[in-house]
């Protein structure tokens, strides 16, 4: 909105340039940009009742308003003050989306308006319009964005903790019932056998339990932080994926707070995943760095160096890295990935 009303004032020679939104409540008028002769806005006229003055006016009838002597007769009612500085010129547009007004623009003028100059100040007042509407629906849509991640990561911890907490006990209950039935009938060698193969089973139910109870969400990153989380994911992915993760991390590299924990792991898990699926290498390294106020993460791949599709890479289509970039920047953070030739390297920073 800034460089809307600075580009008012220099390609149409407005002296300058002000624009107003309407605030949430509907009944003021807000000071949102301000160029030319005065830039401050939170100075008088920051805040403008609907219906009140010149501004408040137009935006209550819906209606633009110009006038090419403004010292004789308009409504502007500081006329002394138009004359001392030599505004001449007022033009005033509502900002409006179909019937609704969500803002006006004014601006004044040293020299009278054309008509050139009218058609230009129509379109930009619809440019100005349409360019809030479109920062408010982006900002609309990040904000549900990111309440859906938001609850989706406490869906997870909590179907997390009841896999481990009651499933996993459960089995732990069954298992312990048919060592006990085991024992109890050790005659039958049919029903030993039986009962053998119904332990395997169960053991093999409870560890895949474990595994996608971590996967969701690893209790260790709330108990100890990123760093134990990460080894102890390692762990399984490195049995389960037949890949070499090198982890270089500062020796103490701390707690930090929820959230960033979150998104880090989450990053580590990602691009792991993205490793191991799209990449071909059978060695990865995560890299992490502490600095004053923020953490940078790095994870990077020795793949194949890329021979096709690579304009498709630069676009890629899955949601995984569209996610975690999301993530990132509801935590006031970066992401980045760069694919070389031989090699891709996630690179994520986030505040502290
Ligand atoms: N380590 C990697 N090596 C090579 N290509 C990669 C790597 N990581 C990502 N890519 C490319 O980037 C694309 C996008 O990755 P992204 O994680 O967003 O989606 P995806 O893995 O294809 O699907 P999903 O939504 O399940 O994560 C991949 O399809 C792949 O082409
Ligand atoms: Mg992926």
């Amino acid at each position: 909105m800034q460089k809307c009303a600075e580009a008012i004032v220099k390609h149409v020679e407005a002296a300058f340039a002000r624009v107003w939104l309407l605030n949430d409540a509907g009944d003021v008028l807000e000071l949102h940009a301000s160029a030319g002769m005065y830039t401050r806005i939170n100075g008088t006229h920051s805040r403008i009742a609907l219906g009140k003055l010149e501004i408040g006016h137009i935006a209550w009838k819906k209606t633009k308003y110009l006038n090419n002597d403004i010292v004789h007769h308009s409504r502007i009612h500081d006329k002394k003050w138009a004359k001392r500085e030599g505004l001449v010129a007022f033009a005033g547009y509502p900002l409006l989306i179909g019937k609704r007004v969500i803002g006006v623009v004014g601006m004044f003028f040293k020299r009278p308006i054309t008509p050139a100059i009218l058609d230009t100040l129509g379109s930009v007042a619809d440019a100005i319009t349409q360019g809030i509407e479109r920062i408010r629906a982006e900002e609309g849509l990040r904000q549900l964005s990111g309440q859906l991640l938001r609850s989706q990561d406490e869906e997870r911890r909590s179907i997390a903790g009841d896999l481990h907490n009651v499933t996993g006990q459960n089995l732990v209950a069954l298992l312990t019932s048919l060592d006990r039935l085991r024992r109890a009938i050790p005659s039958s060698r049919n029903w030993r056998k039986l009962i053998i193969h119904c332990e395997k089973i169960v053991k093999k139910c409870l560890a895949e339990v474990r595994t996608l109870s971590y996967l969701l969400h690893p209790p260790m990153l709330d108990k100890f932080g990123l760093e134990d989380a990460i080894r102890e994911y390692l762990e399984g992915f490195g049995e389960r994926s037949g890949i070499r993760v090198r982890l270089r991390v500062p020796p103490k590299l701390g707690r930090f707070n929820r959230e960033a924990e979150l998104v880090l792991f989450r990053v580590v898990q990602e691009s792991l995943i993205n490793v191991q699926r799209h990449s071909r290498s059978k060695w990865a390294e995560i890299r992490v760095e502490r600095h004053k106020k923020k953490v940078v993460l790095e994870v990077r791949d020795k793949g194949p160096a890329i021979t096709t599709q690579r304009s498709d890479r630069a676009h890629p289509a899955g949601v995984g890295i569209a996610s975690l970039q999301e993530r990132t920047r509801q935590i006031g953070g970066h992401l980045e990935i760069k694919f070389r030739k031989v090699g891709t390297t996630v690179r994520v920073i986030v505040p502290t």
